[in-house]
């Protein structure tokens, strides 16, 4: 992604927090995210999607994009008519806090590296790369909840989309009390359901891995 890209979707995600979230706390998370991490400037993963500079920030605008639609195409319509297990509707803001948030666990965590690995003729060849470097290692959804929570007031729908995002990728390892949990979270909100689609969707329908 070039400078001027990064630049672009920098304001642009300041803009959608200013259009859609009005809570006590936004521009101090803002401000935070700006001086004291590398959220506009870091991949979204370290190989997956987006894994170039600016990726993150890209990635979070997208998932907000698809979450957005998703839900007022789809799951509106439902809640409105009377049709879908959930008789309350869903905010604007609280889809653009979960969506545009919900992977501030990996800022100031992807340290730039030099990668390895053999060209066509058998000759060893290095390419730029990302490794893990967390100095706060609280879990992926968890650490996303804390760090918006320290400057930004979460409600419990939103806590609960953040802590669940990642969703069945996490289960196989989890205890039964862990897919009990995230089986009620579920059942709690539709934003619970909405943002692990719009995050899957977005990463693999919308955005491209770089192949070195
Ligand atoms: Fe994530
Ligand atoms: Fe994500």
């Amino acid at each position: 992604m070039s400078p001027e890209e990064i630049t672009r979707n920098r304001e642009a995600f300041e803009s959608c927090c200013h259009q859609y979230i009005q809570r006590n706390g936004i521009d101090a998370l803002l401000e935070y995210l700006k001086t004291k991490t590398d959220f506009f400037e870091a991949p979204s993963s370290t190989s997956f999607h987006l894994n170039e500079p600016g990726g993150l920030c890209r990635h979070s605008l997208n998932v907000f994009e698809t979450l957005l639609t998703l839900y007022t195409s789809l799951v509106e319509p439902r809640i409105e008519d009377g049709t879908s297990p959930f008789a309350d509707t869903v905010s604007t803001e609280s889809i653009a806090v979960v969506a545009l948030f919900h992977d501030v666990c990996k800022a100031n965590t992807y340290r730039p590296t030099e990668r390895w690995k053999k060209d066509a003729n058998g000759r060893w060849m290095s390419y730029p790369g990302y490794e893990v470097n967390d100095s706060f290692p609280f879990g992926h959804g968890e650490k996303s909840c804390v760090v918006i929570h320290w400057f930004l007031p979460l409600r419990q729908e939103e806590l609960l989309a953040i802590r669940w995002h990642m969703g069945m990728f996490e289960m196989p390892d989890a205890a039964s009390s862990t897919r009990r949990s995230y089986r009620a979270a579920m059942e709690h909100s539709p934003l619970v359901s909405l943002l692990q689609a719009a995050d899957l969707v977005a990463s693999n329908c919308l955005e491209r891995t770089t192949k070195y």
